[in-house]
């Protein structure tokens, strides 16, 4: 039987996540799931934003969906943001954001690539300084192996997709240690793995300006952390906005679904949360980590007809309702 952690989080997260966890289990009948608590509203609760009873629940589940927190933008002594922590303490070593078009939403059509961005290291391990001289310091970290499980990954879903091309994006002309060590590493994987022909390479800033410009051209892209988490952010524009974004966080034998967006102060508690991202999250939960393709197909399916019927996704204060419920409707 199969196993889920609710991790609802702040905001919008208690939101959208319920609606993912009603189509999970419309989808898989007797899944187990259980509750736990992460985030700002729990750090303010119990002095840490990830407690370690929801480390091993996440743990025992092996699996998870993850709605939003909240995080200051000023740094908060003890506080260290719980979305960073979990994919640290949980090895969740890869993150998986796919852009599609989709009807009716998306401003162009024709539009399918996987963003795959390294989740565990990077600008993002958090070795910031200030040296007493009125200079901040941040540390990147680019390991071979961190580099070599991405790249395997990116080997992996490849195949399962039958890829075109993969794309490596870096800026190893500027960073010739940290990206260089990046590009290597992945290129030898992939070339080992069958699919040296069709890598390429792209420097950042180029990547960035095709992803506006000729975004139907990219197919999978795999990327460091930073570099994926900016063009992620930016290429979802093509999917129809934050939303609609979903990604997974994937570790061996542990993935923690989780809608790109954040815990939007702005309109949480207004019913306007789009659900969307947090259940096509659910869809990568079921296509990558339970192995279970068809059923992933079935509830993006059911994401597209609702889509096509309904005609918009501005329901104003009844948004995440009449989504929520046009998509399980779908769904049986
Ligand atoms: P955000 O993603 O929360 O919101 C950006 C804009 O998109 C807002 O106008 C919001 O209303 C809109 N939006 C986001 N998700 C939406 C949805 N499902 N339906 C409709 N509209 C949606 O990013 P922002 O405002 O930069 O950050 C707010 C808080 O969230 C901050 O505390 C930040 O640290 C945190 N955050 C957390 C993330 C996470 O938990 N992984 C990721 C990004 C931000
Ligand atoms: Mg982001």
């Amino acid at each position: 039987m199969k196993s889920l952690c609710v991790i609802a989080g702040d905001g919008i997260g208690p939101e959208v996540v319920p609606v993912a966890v009603d189509a999970l289990e419309r989808l898989l009948p007797g899944l187990r799931t259980c509750e736990a608590d992460a985030g700002w509203g729990c750090f303010e609760r119990m002095g840490t934003s990830v407690p370690q009873a929801t480390l091993d629940l996440m743990k025992d589940c092996g699996a998870g969906i993850f709605g939003a927190v909240s995080s200051p933008s000023h740094a908060v002594a003890g506080y260290r943001s719980a979305i960073l922590t979990l994919r640290q303490a949980l090895a969740l070593n890869c993150n998986l954001r796919p852009v599609r078009s989709w009807p009716v939403i998306s401003p162009q059509p024709n539009i399918d690539m996987l963003i795959l961005r390294e989740n565990s290291e990077g600008l993002y391990v958090g070795r910031e300084r200030m040296d007493g001289e009125g200079r901040a310091l941040a540390e990147r970290q680019i390991t071979r192996r961190a580099s070599e499980q991405l790249a395997q990954r990116t080997a992996e879903v490849a195949a399962l997709r039958n890829a075109r091309r993969i794309t490596l994006v870096h800026k190893a002309n500027v960073l010739p240690l940290t990206c260089g060590l990046f590009r290597d590493s992945a290129r030898q994987v992939l070339a080992q793995a069958g699919w040296d022909a069709r890598v390429d390479e792209r420097l950042v800033d180029v990547a960035a300006l095709q992803l506006v410009a000729s975004p139907e051209q990219f197919d999978l892209i795999a990327t460091t952390n930073l570099f994926g988490d900016i063009l992620s952010d930016l290429a979802c524009h093509w999917s129809g906005g934050l939303g609609t974004a979903p990604s997974l966080n994937w570790g061996d034998g542990i993935a923690l679904a989780e809608p790109v967006h954040g815990s939007a102060p702005d309109i949480a508690g207004t019913g306007r949360a789009n659900p969307l991202a947090a259940l096509l999250s659910a869809a990568l939960l079921l296509r990558y980590h339970w192995q279970l393709p068809s059923l992933a197909d079935q509830l993006e399916v059911a994401v597209s007809d609702f889509l096509k019927d309904a005609g918009t996704v501005d329901f104003a204060d009844r948004t995440t309702r009449v989504i929520a419920d046009g998509v399980l409707a779908r769904l049986g």
